[in-house]
């Protein structure tokens, strides 16, 4: 069985959904009521290390045996909250799940960290794109700093506990379909969406790479930028790039709407593939 928790969520829900599809027993832990989705739901407070504990234990028969945990419950943007509450929600939520599923010998854990890592929102421009996981982190806001410290944590209890893996996943800018009807709003000015280098991430792929990350069998911890193949815009990328980070290094030659967020090493490590994009749905 899979804890979700964050399963009331946007990507916890298509998360679920897709868990299911491919024959997953979930259940759901989240301080808000379920979703409409047929899985069981335990309601807790993962800040609180007890309840953490106890719903990743298993409340009854019909959330035992769990083999892995999917941990997206989170204050999920800046701004959303004060800072010190965001730090230490999403601090502390991470410590309770990770240890939880230590002490519990839960070796598969996949979290969401996030692309704000890569230094988002750009008002220090990327050092290279397209931007990748190869350079450290350079969080902007407590947000970012509190899903840093995710992937260091994670790096620690990796290296207390070598047969578990931790998996990180960057996940762009989470889109649900609807979500499509505001990208033509998007494209008359190339600065409205620099801060994510024009990324996104649809839900549904977002939960491809989640089932991916938890089916892999690499140990330790590890990050991936999730985004999908292309970028928001109908501009072609060296029209944005020259428009507004004309100073940036451009590694490689991308197509002219391939993501600016790279996907390779999920592509080669993870097989992900995204198979959405907004401009199939729209
Ligand atoms: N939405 C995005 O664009 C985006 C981008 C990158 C990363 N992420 C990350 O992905 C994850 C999921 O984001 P989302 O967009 O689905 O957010 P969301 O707000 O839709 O879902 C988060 C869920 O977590 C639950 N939650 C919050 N605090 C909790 C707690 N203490 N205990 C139990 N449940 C709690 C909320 O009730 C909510 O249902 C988050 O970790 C977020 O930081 C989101």
């Amino acid at each position: 069985m899979i804890v979700v928790t964050g399963g009331s969520g946007k990507a916890g829900r298509a998360c679920m959904a897709d868990l299911m599809e491919h024959g997953y027993d979930v259940v759901s832990v989240d301080v808000a009521k379920p979703t409409d989705l047929d899985v069981p739901h335990t309601v807790a407070d993962v800040t609180d290390f007890g309840q953490t504990m106890a719903a990743l234990a298993g409340i009854d028969e019909r959330t035992s045996d769990v083999t892995g945990v999917v941990h997206l419950a989170a204050i999920p943007a800046p701004g959303l909250a004060p800072n010190h509450v965001t730090f230490a929600t999403n601090t502390v939520s991470t410590y309770n799940v990770f240890e939880a599923a230590r002490r519990l010998g839960i070796r598969n854990v996949v979290w969401a960290s996030s692309e704000t890592v890569l230094g988002l929102p750009f008002d220090v421009p990327p050092p290279y794109v397209p931007v990748d996981e190869e350079y450290p982190g350079r969080p902007e806001s407590a947000y970012s700093l509190s899903k840093l410290l995710g992937e260091q944590m994670a790096e620690q209890f990796c290296r207390w506990e070598p047969e578990m893996k931790i998996i990180g996943l960057r996940l762009s800018n989470v889109m649900l379909p609807d979500d499509y009807a505001r990208f033509p709003g998007f494209q008359d000015d190339p600065a409205l969406r620099k801060w994510n280098l024009w990324g996104y991430i649809d839900a549904r792929d977002a939960a491809q790479a989640i089932r991916l990350a938890l089916e892999s069998e690499i140990t330790g911890a590890e990050v991936f930028v999730i985004a999908n193949a292309d970028t928001v815009m109908q501009a072609p990328n060296d029209k944005l790039l020259d428009a507004v980070f004309p100073d940036v290094p451009r590694r490689r030659d991308v197509g002219v709407h391939d993501t600016l967020l790279a996907i390779d090493k999920a592509r080669r490590v993870l097989g992900y593939e995204p198979r959405y994009g907004w401009r199939e749905e729209r």
